[in-house]
């Protein structure tokens, strides 16, 4: 069995196509299917895991996989950007605060002794504080731009890229948390073997970004 390094990446999403884009820039060749979560190149000795993003940090931690391709957004939520080897520039993306567009709204103050549902209670915790602003933070962990419409929250905060999700649900952008874009994390116990590996990745990785700017 040739050594093989393992890359996590998001199975369905805002990272997915960009994370596989750059993959195959780098000359990386693979068969995907959409069923399968599982798949190794034809010519490089990558094996690829198709993950959802809030997994991929712990299982990067633990081992399970090598590296892994995921939004600063998750990584900071989770505490674990210590496994950041560099950020990739792409799937860019802003954690902001969204109320009901018929909201009168004027300042961050509005929010105080509101209820505030997010899937990222950590760095809106931390916003808040810093804001002065006391609020209650209901976590759930998807479909977040429904809670106001169905009384479970006032205002939400999540993760807006085009802000086609906002539109749709009503809602308006007020203020933004935190800035994001995808970073390719790596586990911090690589073997030999597998750092030559990464070594090999990231130079591909730059040639790709030199060729795109
Ligand atoms: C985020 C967010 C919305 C969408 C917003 O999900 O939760 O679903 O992106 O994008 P838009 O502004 O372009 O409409 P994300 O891809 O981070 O993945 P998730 O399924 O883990 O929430
Ligand atoms: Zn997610
Ligand atoms: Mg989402």
């Amino acid at each position: 069995m040739p050594c093989m390094l393992r890359l996590a990446i998001q199975k369905s999403g805002r990272l997915s196509e960009d994370s596989l884009n750059l993959i195959r820039e780098c000359g990386i060749s693979f068969v995907s299917s959409s069923l399968k979560l599982k798949t190794e190149s034809t010519n490089f000795p990558l094996e690829i895991l198709y993950l959802r993003d809030d997994d991929i940090p712990g299982y990067v931690a633990d081992g399970v996989a090598d590296i892994g391709i995921v939004g600063e957004n998750v990584l900071v939520e989770e505490g674990k950007q210590s496994l950041t080897v560099e950020k990739l520039g792409f799937s860019k993306c802003r954690l902001s605060l969204a109320v009901p567009k018929t909201m009168e709204y004027n300042s961050i103050q509005d929010l105080n002794g509101k209820n505030i549902a997010t899937s990222y209670p950590n760095l809106l915790k931390a916003y808040l504080q810093e804001q002065g602003v006391e609020a209650d933070i209901h976590t759930i962990s998807g479909s977040v731009e429904i809670a106001p419409s169905i009384g479970l929250a006032e205002a939400i905060c999540d993760i807006v890229s085009s802000g086609s999700t906002l539109i749709s649900n009503g809602l308006k952008e007020v203020e933004r948390v935190f800035k994001s874009e995808a970073a390719l994390i790596a586990n911090e116990e690589l073997s030999e073997e597998k750092r030559e590996i990464l070594e090999k990745l990231l130079f591909r990785i730059h040639a790709v970004q030199r060729a795109r700017k």
